[in-house]
C-alpha cells in the first residue's frame, strides 16, 4: 500500500507515446527505453525475432504475416522514483486512426526523427494530432550512428514545417563513421560515443561525460574546435529551453542519438521525467445516464488528478488478445482517483456497473493483476462487450469526457457473407467490430446492406481476418459506390430538408448519428456549397 497521497501518486506518473514515421525507428526505441528504465534486461524483448517473438502486440496472425504492429498497447515501469505508461502506437499508416486514439490518452509524445530523412508525412499527421489536442513534444533525432542531414538544417525543419521552436538540449558532434559523441548545449559537457565493436554482438559501453575542452582524445584534428564554434553558434542561434512554453505547445526539446547503440537514451528518459506534464485536471461533465428520470442538467466539472473519485476513459478496446478467451480487454486511461482491484465502477452511458476483479497492468514482460492504479495509469478490463471506446467510466458513473474522436472513413466498401443463412451473424459480427473501434459500420437509411468504413486498406484485411478467425464468417468486400462519409449536424428542419433530397446516400452510424454516404469529394463540395446551414464533418467526437 502506498504512503503517498492520490496527488502524489498521480504527479509521479508520466504517460507519453511515442509518434514515428514507419522505420524511424520507433520500436527499436521502445525497446532502448524499457531498458534503460529497467524494465527489460536485454535489448530483442519488445521485437524479438522468430520463435521468441513475444506474444505481446503481435497476438493477431496478420500481425505476424506482416511484420508490423497493429494494436496500440501500454507498458508501464518504475524508474527513479516515477512510474512511466508508455503507449505503444502503431507505425503503420493504415492505422492511424487507432493511434489517433491512443494520443487521446497520452499526457505527453516523443517524436522520433530519423536523423537522414528528418519530417515525413506520418510525422506531420502525428504531430497535427498531437497539436489539435495540445500535448507537448520532446523530439529525438535517431540513427545518428549513420549518415545524417546538417544538424542545423533538422532544427530548421522542425521551425519552418511544425511552427514549433525547437530547443536543442545536446549538439550531435559528427555522424555516421564520424560520429564523435554528444555536447549538452549550456553547460559544453561532452558524451563521448563508442563504435560497436567489428565482429562483436554486444554494444561497447559509452565512456563517461567529460568536459569538451578535455575531451581531445575522442576527436581528430581540428574537429573539436569546430564543435565548440558550432554548440556557440547553436546557443546564441536557438531558444533555450523553457519548461512553460514546452508544457503549452510552443517549443519542443530537442534530443539525439542512435536507439539501436543504447546512444543517448538515458538522457531521453530523464528528460521525460523531468519535463514531460503529470497528469493534467481534465474537463468533463457531470452528466446522468441518458433516460434518467428527473435527472439534473448536466453541469461542467474539472477533475483533478489528485480527487478521491476514480474516473476515466476508454481509447481502446482489444479483442481476443487470448484465444482461448473470447473476451475483450478495454483499454482505460484513468483521470483521477486511487483504484483498488475489486472495484466498482458504472459506465456513464449506459449506468451499466462492473466489478472491476481483474484488472490488467501491462508490464514490458508480463501482465500482472493491477491492485491500486492511479491517475495517468492504464489498465486493461476484461469484459463481454459491456464497455466500448469513448466510454467514460467512474464510481458514481455521472463523469463523462468527450473528446475520443472518430475520423471519417477513406475508403467505404460493401461487405457480404458467402454464406446467406449467415446474414444474420455478420451483423453482430460487424457491430462487434465496429464498437472496438476497428472499422466503421454504416447502415444506409433505405437497403439492407452494410457500408463498412475504414482509413486504410490494411483495416479491411485485418477485418476479414478476424471475421475468419473469430466468427467463422466467409466475406467478400465490394466496392462501394461511396468515397466519402460525413456526420452531418444542423438544424432538425435544416436536416431533414437535406436528408429529404438525398434519402438514398443518408445511412446511420453504430450510435445511430446520421450520415451523408458523398459518391465523391466533389459532392461532398457540392452539397456543402447547396445546404450552408448543414454540417458535414470529417470527426465526430464519441463520448
Ligand atoms: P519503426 O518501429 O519506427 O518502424 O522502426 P524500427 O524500430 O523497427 O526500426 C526500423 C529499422 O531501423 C530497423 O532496421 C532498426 O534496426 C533500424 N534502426 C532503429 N534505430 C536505429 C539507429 O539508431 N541506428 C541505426 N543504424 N538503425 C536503427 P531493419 O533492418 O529494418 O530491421 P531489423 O531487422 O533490424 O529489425
Amino acid at each position: 500500500m502506498s504512503k503517498l497521497t492520490i496527488a502524489d501518486e498521480a504527479h509521479r506518473r508520466r504517460t507519453f507515446a511515442i509518434i514515428a514515421h514507419p522505420d524511424a525507428g520507433k520500436t527499436t526505441l521502445t525497446e532502448h527505453i524499457l531498458l534503460a528504465g529497467g524494465a527489460v534486461r536485454a535489448a530483442g524483448a519488445v521485437k524479438a525475432r522468430g520463435d521468441n517473438r513475444r506474444a505481446r502486440s503481435d497476438w493477431m496472425k496478420i500481425e505476424k504475416e506482416r511484420g508490423i504492429s497493429v494494436t496500440a498497447s501500454v507498458m508501464t515501469f518504475e524508474h527513479d522514483g516515477k512510474m512511466f505508461n508508455l503507449l505503444d502506437t502503431p507505425g503503420h499508416e493504415d492505422f492511424s486512426e487507432d493511434t489517433y486514439r491512443t494520443l487521446t490518452a497520452a499526457d505527453c509524445a516523443i517524436m522520433v526523427l530519423d536523423a537522414a530523412k528528418g519530417i515525413e508525412p506520418q510525422t506531420l499527421k502525428l504531430f497535427e494530432v498531437c497539436r489539435l489536442r495540445n500535448i507537448p513534444i520532446i523530439t529525438f533525432i535517431n540513427k545518428l550512428d549513420r549518415e545524417a542531414q546538417d544538424p542545423m538544417a533538422l532544427l530548421d525543419e522542425v521551425a519552418s514545417r511544425l511552427q514549433l521552436d525547437p530547443a536543442p538540449i545536446w549538439w550531435p558532434a559528427g555522424s555516421g563513421t564520424r560520429l564523435r559523441g554528444l555536447v549538452e548545449v549550456g553547460t559544453g559537457r561532452f558524451q563521448p560515443y563508442a563504435k560497436k565493436i567489428a565482429g562483436s554482438t554486444d554494444d561497447a559501453e559509452h565512456p563517461a561525460a567529460l568536459p569538451l575542452t578535455d575531451a581531445a582524445q575522442y576527436f581528430e584534428q581540428g574537429e573539436q574546435d569546430e564543435v565548440a564554434e558550432a554548440v556557440e553558434l547553436v546557443e546564441a542561434g536557438y531558444p533555450a529551453f523553457d519548461r512553460q512554453s514546452f508544457l503549452e505547445g510552443h517549443l519542443t526539446p530537442v534530443l539525439w542519438g542512435s536507439a539501436l547503440r543504447h546512444f543517448g537514451i538515458e538522457d531521453l528518459l530523464r528528460a521525460i521525467g523531468e519535463w514531460a506534464p503529470a497528469p493534467k485536471v481534465m474537463p468533463a461533465r457531470k452528466e446522468a445516464p441518458p433516460e434518467t428520470r428527473n435527472a439534473p442538467a448536466p453541469e461542467a466539472i474539472e477533475v483533478d488528478p489528485g480527487q478521491n473519485e476514480v474516473t476515466g476513459f476508454v481509447f481502446k478496446v482489444q479483442a481476443n488478445m487470448d484465444p482461448n478467451h473470447r473476451d475483450r480487454i478495454a483499454m482505460f486511461r484513468m483521470a483521477s482517483g486511487s483504484f483498488k482491484r475489486g472495484m466498482k465502477l458504472k459506465v456513464q452511458n449506459t449506468g451499466k456497473q462492473l466489478s472491476v476483479n481483474a484488472p490488467i497492468m501491462f508490464f514490458a514482460s508480463d501482465r500482472e493483476l493491477a491492485e491500486e492504479a492511479y491517475a495517468g495509469d492504464v489498465i486493461g478490463i476484461p469484459n463481454h462487450g459491456v464497455l466500448r471506446v469513448g466510454d467514460s467510466l467512474s464510481e458514481s458513473g455521472l463523469v463523462r469526457f468527450a473528446g475520443l474522436p472518430n475520423f471519417a472513413p477513406e475508403i467505404l466498401q460493401r461487405v457480404r457473407v458467402k454464406d446467406p443463412l449467415k446474414a444474420k451473424h455478420l451483423k453482430k459480427a460487424l457491430e462487434g467490430l465496429a464498437e472496438e473501434g476497428v472499422t466503421q459500420l454504416f447502415r444506409p437509411e433505405i437497403g439492407a446492406d452494410f457500408i463498412v468504413g475504414a482509413v486504410g486498406q490494411l483495416q479491411f484485411e485485418v477485418m476479414a481476418d478476424r471475421l475468419g478467425e473469430e466468427y467463422g464468417l466467409d466475406v467478400l468486400f465490394e466496392p462501394s459506390p461511396y468515397a466519402e462519409a460525413r456526420w452531418v449536424g444542423g438544424d432538425k428542419a435544416d436536416l431533414e430538408d437535406f436528408a429529404g433530397k438525398y434519402r438514398p446516400q443518408m445511412a446511420f452510424d453504430i450510435d445511430q448519428n446520421p450520415v451523408f454516404l458523398a459518391k465523391s469529394s466533389w459532392e461532398t463540395g457540392y452539397v456543402g456549397e447547396r445546404f450552408p446551414k448543414v454540417t458535414f464533418s470529417k470527426t465526430l467526437e464519441r463520448g
